[in-house]
């Protein structure tokens, strides 16, 4: 049976008080249309239908060339108004209605919903305190007879407990013709989706009811308070993955997964770690305190020291870095290499066993294996204008505070003096120093400082 999606997007999302549309705001380092909509994905959707009107091209322009039909809805005369917005695009057999500020529902419980594909199927969830919602209306047997919305309800009806998610099923046939006429002489003035339910028992249609495994799956993001709530949930859920496929987390309340993080066996992470976009820990890795990855790649027993921040790197299989290394893009580190603090790298490959243990910048070089980069020494791969490449073949020595003007070449095992500035090639296992010869200036003496007088 085929299957559409709505995605409602169209609420101004005022309390955020922002410029940018409610639904663009980030979760988990994505927008959160964008649970809404790889969620519909993964139901197999044969359209995805997104209702926008406030700020309706930044949504377009974040979501093109995806294939979602877009739908203006002018002025939001409500939920129900919205959905007829949606209907002449919507040609599947079943429709399926989502929130574009309820990014958390599980695809699991969508699926529950959609296992019968007959009648109409509405998620609810029982809240101790259901104020605010709409409330499900059942009969003396049990059967739902209709939708109440807290403003219209009676004190009866407001003490109903089970709620109204929103988020429904049904024939699409039939809620295009449910649809139609709906009126908006209510306490609100809005056309409401949720009269679409006594519409459907009129019409003789059994109304099932199902329930997410944990309430989270169903809550909306109206305000920055609740974007803070729903991201601590979301967090806690993606720590609660990681320790069950054996990651080992210092404290599963710190750690912020702001993207794709896959682990091997035997990691672990220490407290304030931040991981964006795509990153790989290989087995036995381990990522110190307070470190931020990005679309990195740390290899099998590799160990990140506290305070990195890497971003587009490769670390190679028992690397150390850091502590307080910076990895820029195309870092790229082959095994047993060495990386310590305030050592910058960008660009540049790094053979195996080599080693840049303090203070040093080094951008756009190929540096070989077994290489020695001495404390201080800096890449100057920038001349203004425009940036060179520097090559430093296998087992050199460079001294340290040494500069290296690039475009230059340091040989095979040759030896940079401490203190040099290299702007000519260096030769291959020779040495080569560019400094002053030291010279001593005997009997020189320090000056003496003058004694003030007594009444200056
Ligand atoms: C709606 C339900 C209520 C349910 C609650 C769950 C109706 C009439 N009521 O109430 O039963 O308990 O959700 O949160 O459906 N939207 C549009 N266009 C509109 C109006 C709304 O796109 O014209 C979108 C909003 O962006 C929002 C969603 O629909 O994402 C819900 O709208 P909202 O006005 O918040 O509905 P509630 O009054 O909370
Ligand atoms: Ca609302």
């Amino acid at each position: 049976m085929t299957l559409d999606v709505v995605i409602l997007a169209a609420g101004k999302g005022t309390r955020m008080y922002s410029s940018q549309p409610k639904v663009l705001h980030m979760l988990g380092g994505r927008p959160l249309l964008r649970h809404v909509v790889d969620t519909a994905r993964a139901l197999s959707a044969e359209r995805i239908v997104v209702v926008y009107g406030h700020g309706g091209e930044q949504v377009r322009s974040a979501f093109d060339d995806e294939g979602l039909v877009f739908v203006l809805q002018e002025t939001q005369l409500g939920t129900g108004h919205a959905v007829q917005t949606a209907a002449p695009a919507l040609e599947s057999e079943h429709t399926v209605i989502l929130y574009g500020d309820v990014p958390l529902i599980r695809v699991e419980t969508l699926a529950r919903a959609l296992r019968e594909r007959r009648g109409l199927t509405l998620i609810t969830a029982n809240l101790d305190d259901p104020a605010g919602y709409g409330r499900i209306v059942r009969d003396a047997a049990g059967r739902v007879v209709r939708i109440v919305e807290e403003n219209d309800a009676t004190a009866a009806e407001k003490a109903i407990r089970e709620i109204n998610t929103g988020i429904l099923a049904a024939p699409t046939t039939k809620l295009k013709a449910w649809l139609q006429g709906l009126r908006n002489d209510n306490a609100q003035g809005e056309y409401y989706l949720t009269d679409a339910i006594a519409r459907a028992v009129a019409d003789g249609v059994a109304i099932h009811t199902v329930q997410p495994s944990d309430t989270w799956e169903i809550l909306g993001v109206n305000s920055k308070q609740q974007l803070a709530e729903l991201e601590r949930v979301f967090q806690r859920e993606q720590a609660s993955r990681l320790l069950e496929s054996g990651v080992t987390l210092a404290d599963p309340a710190r750690i912020d997964v702001r993207g794709e993080l896959s682990c091997g066996q035997d990691v672990s992470i220490d407290v304030n770690c931040i991981f964006e976009g795509k990153v790989a820990l290989g087995d036995g890795a381990s990522v110190g305190a307070n470190c931020v990855l990005k679309d990195t790649t740390v290899e099998a027993g590799a160990r990140i020291l506290p305070f990195c921040h890497i971003d587009g790197a490769r670390i190679g299989p028992d690397s150390r870095i850091g502590p307080y290394a910076r990895m820029r893009p195309g870092a790229d580190l082959a095994a047993h290499t060495h990386v310590g603090n305030f050592v910058e790298i960008k660009n540049a490959q790094l053979g195996e066993g080599s080693k840049a243990n303090h203070l040093s910048y080094l951008g756009d070089a190929t540096i070989g294996r077994n290489v020695n980069i001495g404390a201080g020494t800096i890449i100057c791969n920038y001349d203004g204008a425009n940036k060179h490449h520097t090559v430093i073949e296998d087992e050199a020595f460079i001294g340290s505070d040494s500069q290296l003007v690039a475009p230059v070449t340091v040989g095979k095992g040759a030896t940079i003096g401490a203190g040099s500035t290299i702007a000519k090639d260096a030769p291959a296992g020779e040495l080569t120093i560019s400094r002053p010869r030291q010279i001593t200036i005997k009997g020189w003496k320090r000056p003496v400082k003058r004694q003030k007088s007594k009444d200056s």
